[in-house]
């Protein structure tokens, strides 16, 4: 198989929340074509076994640089934050190879000027420690508090979103008492963007909350200037592959991409 200097993009995801990083991707890289595959098939990832998630992650790794992609992006936190040292050793030299957290630690987090952070995000992600983790190596003296808010995503995919439901499920979750005193809260599912604004509002616009989708995407705009090159195809040639199609999928695509998108059903595992 030979990967050209100038394939598209590829980015990933359990199912559609990828797409809030994609549409980042594509307001600051117009010109890159994306291949996006949402593993609809396997939603959530954020209760599945590491071994699950590793071999869904190979396996669409696979088609992605089947497509030509230079860079595969795991635009979901679960797969960044459980098997990403795997996954990475996996793509090895074929691909650039992105994650969603390290960018924030790394471009975010060390200039902050934060002493109390919060995370949130799926079980695996919080479970996983990998925040904590990567935070306290640049800042060590932080300290940071994580919950696991496992409703969240099912909440947004059901359509709650900007309603008394949903405002009801964010209050209990952030009225935690291990997010107490917090001045910074980490969105660390990419599903979280759709929430933002409520939760910043759940907090009287007090605390910052931040998400990774700009931040990955600039982050890839810099990993890709040396080489700088695109597939001159004007990024008109991007394409949106789930490995389970419904209407229902079709329908929340919208809520997450900003334009107008079609997706094509792709079964990997038949
Ligand atoms: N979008 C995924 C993430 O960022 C969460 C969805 C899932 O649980 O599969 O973690």
């Amino acid at each position: 198989m030979t990967i050209s200097g100038n394939g598209p993009i590829g980015i990933f995801d359990s199912g559609v929340g990828g797409l809030t990083v994609a549409s980042a991707v594509k307001q600051v890289l117009p010109d890159e074509t994306i291949i996006y595959f949402g593993d609809t098939a396997h939603l959530p990832y954020g209760d599945k076994s590491p071994e699950a998630i590793l071999h869904y992650s190979k396996k669409i790794t696979d088609f992605l640089l089947e497509h030509n992609c230079r860079v595969i992006l795991a635009a979901c936190n679960t797969v960044s934050a459980t098997v990403w040292k795997e996954l990475e050793r996996y793509i090895g030299e074929r691909a650039v190879a992105v994650n969603v957290i390290d960018p924030i630690v790394n471009r975010v987090v060390r200039s902050m000027s934060s002493s109390s952070l919060g995370v949130i995000g799926t079980k695996n992600t919080i479970n996983s420690g990998a925040y904590p983790e990567k935070i306290k190596k640049v800042l060590p003296g932080l300290r940071v508090s994580s919950l696991a808010t496992p409703l969240l995503v099912p909440m947004i995919e059901e359509g709650f979103i900007y309603d008394d439901i949903s405002n009801a499920i964010i209050r209990a979750y952030l009225s935690d008492t291990r997010l107490e005193g917090i001045d910074t809260l980490i969105l660390g599912c990419t599903h979280y963007p759709i929430i933002k604004n409520q939760i910043r509002k759940f907090y009287d616009f007090r605390v910052d909350v931040i998400d990774s989708a700009m931040t990955v995407a600039e982050e890839l705009r810099e990993l890709l200037e040396p080489g700088g090159r695109c597939d001159g195809r004007g990024g008109r040639g991007d394409r949106f592959f789930v490995s389970d199609y419904t209407e229902y999928f079709r329908k929340i695509a919208g809520m997450f991409f900003e334009n107008e998108i079609s997706l094509e059903k792709q079964d990997l595992w038949k």
